[in-house]
This record gives structure tokens, C-alpha cells and sequence, in this order.
């Protein structure tokens, strides 16, 4: 039997589902070529090497192609199949054969690998998942990540940031009545979203540093955090082996 918690999850998790069912793009501020490579740079810095990798909730492949070409062995992961569709256009076109892509979600993914990693990533997911996910995230992912390996999550959403950006504090014209503006039409898209059920927001939940800390520190893993470079109200945690970190 399903306890209220897990129903809501799990509902919550049908409402992503549904959302990404007919996604073609994973939403970057740009969709120009020039702003994902410079995006995919930024990540492979932070990704730092290592010959395999995994990249969970690729969607279109937009930075798996930019990843492709400094991996021998990459697995890309998406539960949507019109992004995976998107994904494997560009693959082909590409002619990169040393990509594999998996229909799964973060449950499902782990009966469906063959092997282990140097890096698994995930680029603007953790939003999708609650904390209990992410928690259970962390530790199938480090049954199948190498020695010397790296948990590397980009673009998690700063609940310090992020609703400050909302309110366009951030953009170049925050005078004071669009501001106002703002906050009374999150107002409404609240109210709107509880009174039909659904996420407040369809940019998911953000989670606080601290809680990610706790989480990689409970299966052994440093993290350090830093602050996206393209999105302001984003950060990346890289996560690295505890005893390995003390090897050094
Ligand atoms: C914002 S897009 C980012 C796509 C890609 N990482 C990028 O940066 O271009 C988020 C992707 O995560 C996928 N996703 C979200 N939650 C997921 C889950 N629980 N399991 C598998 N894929 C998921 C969605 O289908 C979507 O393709």
C-alpha cells in the first residue's frame, strides 16, 4: 500500500512526465549553437575529465553532443521520448557512435546500465526531483560510479537566488513598478497552481546547498558548490569521493 507521501510523488512525477511527453529542447536561455557551446564548456571544465561518462535527464542531447567528443563511452537518459527522439537526430547527424541513449527515469535507470562511470552529470534536472529523490539518486549513483569518480549536478535551483530573479531583480529594467508587477502576477500563478493542483512552478523545486551537502556527506561524498555561470539564480554541486579526496 502506497502512504500519502509516495502518492504524492508519484503524482507529482506523472505531472513531469506529461510535461516533457511532447519537449523538443531543454529550455536553455538561448537556443543559439554559439550560447550551448559556450554552456557545454562551462560544464565540461566542472566535469574535469575521465574517459566515461553518464548524463542523466540529457533531453536533446544539447551539451551530450559537445560532451561526445572528450568521452569515449557516453550514456545519455531521458523518460522523455520526444527529447530522446531529438537527441539521436543529432547523434546521427553528428555521426558520433560512441553514444548510447536509454529511455528510463530515476528509478528505472539503474537496472538498465551495463557498465560503471568516471562522471555521471545531470544538467537542469535535480529541479524535477524532491529531496527524497535525490537522496536516492546519489546513492544508486555511486554503486556505478569508478574509483576516482565524479557526481557532478548542474544548474540546481538557489532558493536564495531564484525568487529574487522571479521578481526580475536581476533584469536590466527592475524599476520599482516592474517589480510590483511581478510579484502580484507569481501571486496569482501560485494561487492558480494550488487551486488546480499543481506545481506552483514549471520550473520545479529549488534546493538549498546545505541539503545537498547533507545528502552527499551521508554516502561519503565532498561537495562543493559553485554558481553557475550563465544563470544567475543557478548553481552546480560537485561531488567527490570523502576517502579519495583525503588520498590526495
Ligand atoms: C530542462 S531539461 C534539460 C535537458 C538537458 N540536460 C540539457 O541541459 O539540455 C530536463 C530534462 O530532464 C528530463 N527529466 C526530468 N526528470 C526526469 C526523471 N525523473 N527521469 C528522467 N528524465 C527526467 C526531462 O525529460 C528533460 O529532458
Amino acid at each position: 500500500m502506497f502512504g500519502e507521501n509516495e502518492k504524492n510523488v508519484s503524482k507529482l512525477k506523472d505531472f513531469w512526465v506529461e510535461f516533457f511527453a511532447d519537449r523538443r529542447d531543454g529550455g536553455h536561455r538561448s537556443s543559439a549553437e554559439e550560447f550551448i557551446s559556450m554552456e557545454a564548456k562551462e560544464k565540461l571544465f566542472h566535469l574535469d575529465g575521465g574517459k566515461t561518462l553518464l548524463d542523466f535527464g540529457c533531453g536533446a542531447g544539447e551539451l551530450l553532443v559537445y560532451y561526445a567528443p572528450e568521452y569515449e563511452h557516453l550514456v545519455g537518459v531521458d523518460f522523455s521520448a520526444s527529447m530522446l527522439d531529438e537527441a539521436s537526430k543529432k547523434v546521427r547527424d553528428r555521426k558520433y557512435g560512441n553514444i548510447s541513449l536509454i529511455q528510463a527515469d530515476d528509478k528505472t535507470v539503474w537496472e538498465k546500465l551495463d557498465c560503471s562511470f568516471d562522471r555521471i552529470t545531470a544538467a537542469g534536472v535535480v529541479q524535477y526531483l524532491t529531496s527524497q529523490e535525490i537522496d536516492s539518486f546519489i546513492f544508486n549513483a555511486s554503486n556505478y560510479l569508478n574509483k576516482g569518480g565524479k557526481i557532478v549536478l548542474f544548474d540546481i535551483l538557489d532558493p536564495r537566488l531564484y525568487p529574487l530573479w522571479k521578481i526580475g531583480l536581476f533584469s536590466q529594467n527592475a524599476g520599482f513598478l516592474n517589480i510590483l508587477r511581478k510579484v502580484g502576477f507569481e501571486f496569482k500563478v501560485m494561487l492558480s497552481a494550488s487551486l488546480n493542483n499543481h506545481p506552483k512552478d514549471i520550473l520545479g523545486f529549488s534546493h538549498n546547498p546545505n541539503a545537498i551537502k547533507k545528502i552527499a556527506e551521508k554516502y561519503n561524498f565532498e561537495a562543493t558548490f559553485v554558481k553557475s555561470m550563465y544563470y544567475e539564480y543557478k548553481y552546480h554541486a560537485i561531488m567527490s569521493r570523502t576517502s579519495e579526496v583525503q588520498e590526495f
